[in-house]
């Protein structure tokens, strides 16, 4: 697809897809790279970012839970250099509009992937390589009136990741991920990009703290709700919680 016909569905989709959204634009140590549905995307110098579509990911067993279908790298893709530790700021306004990310409950999450020196083109999204770098979900309150991060980025505000000040320089994928609890079934949101790691540190995670997608998230029943039951598991069954259990591995101590 060329992305002039993205930029003019875009404006034109809106109304349909009024509740979904992905990474318009990313700040990193003070670059801004386009995300593939930018309208300022130079298309000579390509993409950080992997294609993806509005759709959710609806299914925790979906092949494209890992970077949202289809996932691809952009026909000119590169990697954003970024110095360990620091962070990678995703915007989700459309340029132009003041449309932004659509749901404020859930959690959300993020991972890198070690790749190889050539690049992440070529690396298997679904393959056992990501491990958890951050996340953050219910900060007080009850699941339904309380007060989840994810309403900061649904009210404007970026998403700021925090990347590992000792992670071992090189290529990575990063993988963002929200879930929206509202509507039952739940719904996925990931988007990846690509990175390109500098810096002194010389960590990386063993094999046993990494996860594949799909795979990882299968500890995560009781985090969502399940097919059929809609929007009940949040307004009526656990409208009172306060305990939410993020889904996937715990965060990697570097
Ligand atoms: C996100 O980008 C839009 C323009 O695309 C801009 O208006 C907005 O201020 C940016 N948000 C933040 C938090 O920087
Ligand atoms: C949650 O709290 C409300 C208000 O106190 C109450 O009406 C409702 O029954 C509670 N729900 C559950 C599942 O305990």
């Amino acid at each position: 697809m060329h992305s002039r016909t993205i930029a003019t569905c875009l404006l034109a989709c809106v109304p349909l897809i009024a509740s979904h959204g992905g990474g318009m634009h990313y700040i990193i140590d003070g670059v801004v790279h386009s995300g593939v549905y930018s309208k300022v995307l130079n298309t000579e110098t390509g993409s950080i970012q992997r294609m993806w579509t509005w759709d959710s990911i609806d299914q925790v067993s979906n092949p494209f839970l890992a970077c949202r279908i289809d996932g691809s790298p952009y026909k000119i893709s590169y990697h954003a250099p970024i110095r360990a530790g620091s962070i990678v700021s995703v915007n989700y306004t459309i340029p132009g509009s003041d449309w932004t990310f659509g749901h404020p409950i859930g959690p959300m999450l993020a991972y890198m992937a070690a790749c190889p020196e050539v690049g992440c083109e070529g690396v298997d999204l679904r393959a056992p390589i990501w491990f958890k770098i951050w996340q953050a979900g219910l900060l007080s309150g009850t699941y339904a009136d309380g007060y989840w991060a994810m309403k900061d980025v649904m009210d404007g505000a970026n998403l700021d990741i925090p990347t590992p000040s000792s992670l071992k320089p090189g290529k990575y994928l990063l993988k963002h991920d929200m879930l929206n609890l509202q509507t039952g079934p739940p719904q996925w949101f990931p988007n990846c990009i690509q990175l390109e790691v500098s810096g002194s540190g010389s960590s990386l995670p063993d094999a046993k703290d990494l996860v594949a997608f799909p795979g990882g998230y299968d500890n995560g029943e009781g985090s969502w709700p399940t097919h059929g039951e809609g929007s009940r598991w949040l307004y009526v069954d656990h409208a009172n919680d306060t305990d939410y259990p993020m889904p996937g591995p715990p965060v990697w101590q570097a």
